[in-house]
């Protein structure tokens, strides 16, 4: 059921905020990549992030878990603000790790450590960042990969697995830190299009339980279906946002309207 459909959902005012932007620049030299974002995730919102190739969607996702260090602004993950020092970068590494902690990444090209089997894969952080006991991490990684449909592959590398599974095994692994929220970066733009559906099937099963995620896509059919608030990307600013019956339905900005036949 698409999300507009359902039943009213917790008011916003009682459900806390996972992740805040406000007023994220970056510039990369003299190339100024975002100017100015402000975005709010509350706890079970899905956010989808659409936008042209290089309008700053990938800079975005990875300023908030500092992959990228802003230029100005502020991040708040789930009411903390990231520390920064006077020159932008953060004050303080180890909250930067135990943001990160909190916030499991899904990147376009699985990024799977090829040298360990799928479920060293899932382990590894939990047992040797978190302190997981070894057993339970295991059997915490099992659950997750029969949810994501790849119980019989634990002990295979990643190469002998397609890219749809590699891709499942990746959320799986970004799961196993118990995130709080989980961001996605194109998730299936690396994939060939008959393995699409698969990876989004396990994503759509997340925002089905309520989980708070990013999602930046291109799957607009997708976005439509399962998110909770669109914001659309040109040029580094927000040009426009809303449900997502609104961004889709009657986009009111030429940029988008534009943005949208195009990707049709
Ligand atoms: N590390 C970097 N150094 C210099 N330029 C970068 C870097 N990362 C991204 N850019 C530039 O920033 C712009 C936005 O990139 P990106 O956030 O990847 O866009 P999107 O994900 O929307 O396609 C592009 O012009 C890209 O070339
Ligand atoms: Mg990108």
């Amino acid at each position: 059921m698409p999300r507009e459909m359902e039943p009213a959902r917790m008011a916003d005012a009682v459900r806390p905020e996972a992740i805040r932007v406000e007023g994220l620049r970056k510039a990369f030299g003299p190339l100024e990549v975002l100017k100015g974002v402000d975005l709010t995730a509350r706890q079970g919102d899905v956010v989808a992030i659409i936008g042209g190739s290089g309008s700053g969607k990938s800079t975005l996702l990875r300023c908030i878990n500092f992959l990228e260090t802003p230029t100005a602004g502020r991040i708040v993950v789930a009411g903390e603000e990231i520390r920064c020092r006077a020159d932008g970068t953060p004050a303080s590494r180890r909250q930067i790790e135990g943001v990160r902690r909190t916030l499991g990444m899904v990147f376009q090209q699985f990024n799977l450590w090829s040298h360990r089997t799928i479920l060293e894969n899932l382990i590894e952080v939990p047992v040797h960042v978190l302190g997981v006991p070894r057993d339970q991490a295991v059997d915490r990684a099992r659950r997750l990969l029969a949810r994501v449909g790849l119980a019989d592959k634990e002990a295979a590398y990643p190469a002998f697995l397609s890219g749809g599974q590699q891709q499942r095994a990746a959320i799986a692994r970004a799961l196993a830190i118990e995130p709080r929220a989980m961001l996605f970066d194109e998730p299936t733009s690396a994939l060939d299009p008959e393995l699409v559906g698969e990876v989004l099937a396990v994503i759509r099963d997340l925002a089905a339980e309520g989980r708070t995620m990013i999602l930046v896509t291109h799957e607009m059919k997708f976005a439509r279906e399962v998110a909770s608030h669109v914001v659309f990307l040109s040029k580094g600013v927000i040009e426009e946002e809303g449900p997502p019956a609104q961004v889709f339905g009657a986009p009111r900005s030429p940029r988008l309207q534009q943005f949208l036949k195009s990707v049709d």
